[in-house]
């Protein structure tokens, strides 16, 4: 038998594949019969005449695994207060930084906060996200959305670093989400719908554990009713949690016993209190003292076990085998890549790509003919429309210039008509000076005629 303390960090690292898909670690004792079932048909099992060494791979994987730390993501989810941070900080013995929210979030937030811890010899990479303004909103329909997205945002950034050519996976921080608290509000009455559609929508995407928080703020027999509500809830609406494995012997019974309690009742404090002569965390009230590490008061100490340490390896494995893997084959579906031809023969990547990249072509030969062809028509179009212009043009200058012609021979005309009207003014002119003139000569010899008459008559 293995200690699953021990035997859980070699997982991943099991057949040097580091994909943490495999399920067994070698141990000292297996039987070559046995090893020899695990490598499949046609390996012969031949018995070794003395001792060579190889046993200690569990060790230098333990080793190798040590010295190069683990890493552990969790992802909180809860409404503003309901008792994230101290939570955290009871799981972990710590006092992670952070302030409380307050209620006026515009809209749900991530905020995501690393840490390094060191446990004995064993470095833990941790990092914790929170929702900020998560249930806060008056319309909640959008809630779930930054959560996904996130959660999308770190599978797509691990899946990127698959695909690159030059591939540091070993030293890649990876920020995959390994477990989901989703924190129960303590109503004592059901679930809310905002609860039950946010776990539906993160169930295929994250190993969901839902804890009722604050469980010190409900009755013994009420969160009975409370947990029974609960899993019946979320039953009935196909919301997939997750369930403590029971594959593994050495961690059978406790993991079914355990699936069994969900969703664990919680009480966090940080506070010290002395109770006998030990220092115990608990929450004082008037009425008495809740102790967060005593069983009968609340089910923190089950989470504290299930969450770090006996599943935290297959929280991380789930992550991988499960729901990273849902991602990436979408993803890569979405993207055209497929194991099968349509007549179900394997089809391989350099197929999928050659196909992939004749289809391309096509499609960019395909987009470069019709914008020939409408360039063409577009220029076609432009031909014709200039010249309709020009024609529009010289048809207005024909008409101008007619009736440019017209006036001028109107004013020829008018020129010569008044010409002749002054000719025959000046005509009339000279023979009205003329008459005059002769009128005074006539009128002159008239006077002096008349002016002797009267000097002859005496009047002079
Ligand atoms: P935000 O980060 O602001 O969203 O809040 P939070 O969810 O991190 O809650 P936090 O841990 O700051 O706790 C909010 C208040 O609830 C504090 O006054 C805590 O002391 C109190 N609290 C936390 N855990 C419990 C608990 O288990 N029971 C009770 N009764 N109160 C708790
Ligand atoms: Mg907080």
């Amino acid at each position: 038998m293995v200690d699953p303390a021990v035997s859980s960090p070699l997982r991943p690292f099991c057949c040097g594949c580091s994909a943490a898909s495999c399920s067994e670690a070698p141990t000292r004792t297996m039987a070559a019969t046995e090893i020899a079932r695990q490598a499949g048909e046609g390996a012969r099992a031949i018995p070794l005449s003395g001792h060579v060494g190889f046993d200690s791979m569990p060790d230098q994987l333990v080793n190798k695994s040590v010295n190069h730390g683990f890493c552990f993501n969790i992802l909180c989810v809860g409404e503003t207060g309901v008792g994230k941070s101290t939570l955290m900080d009871t799981l972990f013995n710590t006092k992670f930084e952070g302030e409380p929210t307050q209620h006026n979030q515009p809209g749900v937030q991530l905020k995501s906060n690393t840490y390094e811890l060191q446990e004995s010899n064993v470095r833990l990479k941790l990092t914790m996200v929170n929702t900020v303004g998560f249930g806060d909103q008056i319309n909640k329909e959008d809630s779930y959305k930054s959560i996904v997205e996130f959660i999308d945002t770190q599978f797509e950034a691990y899946l990127q670093e698959e695909l690159k050519i030059k591939r540091t996976l070993h030293s890649y921080h990876d920020t995959r989400i390994h477990a989901c608290l989703y924190f129960i509000a303590p109503t004592g009455h059901s679930l809310k719908s905002l609860d039950l559609v946010t776990m539906k929508k993160l169930d295929s995407k994250v190993n969901i554990i839902p804890i009722i928080a604050k469980s010190d703020a409900i009755s013994k027999s009420e969160l009975t009713k409370f947990k029974i509500k609960i899993t019946s809830e979320l039953v009935s609406n196909g919301v997939q949690i997750y369930q403590f494995p029971t594959d593994d012997e050495t961690v059978a019974e406790i993991n079914s016993t355990m699936n069994g309690h969900l969703p664990f009742a919680v009480v966090g404090s940080t506070e010290e209190v002395k109770i006998g002569n030990k220092m115990v965390k608990a929450r004082q009230y008037p009425w008495g003292t809740v102790q967060v590490e005593n069983e009968n008061h609340c089910d923190f100490v089950k989470l504290r076990e299930m969450l770090i340490r006996v599943n935290m390896e297959d929280l991380r494995e789930q992550t991988h085998t499960r729901h990273y893997e849902l991602y990436r084959r979408c993803k890569l579906e979405e993207m055209g890549f497929k194991d099968t031809d349509p007549d179900s023969k394997p089809f391989s990547l350099q197929e999928t790509y050659e196909a992939k990249r004749n289809e391309f072509m096509g499609e960019l030969q395909k987009k470069e003919e019709e914008m020939r062809q409408m360039f063409v028509q577009r220029v076609k179009e432009k031909e014709a429309e200039l010249k309709e212009a020009e024609k529009e043009l010289h048809e207005k200058f024909d008409r101008l210039k007619k009736l440019h012609q017209d006036e001028k021979k109107k004013l020829e005309d008018k020129k010569k008509f008044l010409d002749d009207e002054l000719n025959i003014f000046k005509q009339k002119k000279t023979a009205a000076e003329l008459l005059q003139s002769q009128a005074q000569q006539a009128g002159g010899s008239t006077t002096l005629k008349r002016d002797k008459e009267r000097k002859n008559s005496g009047f002079l």
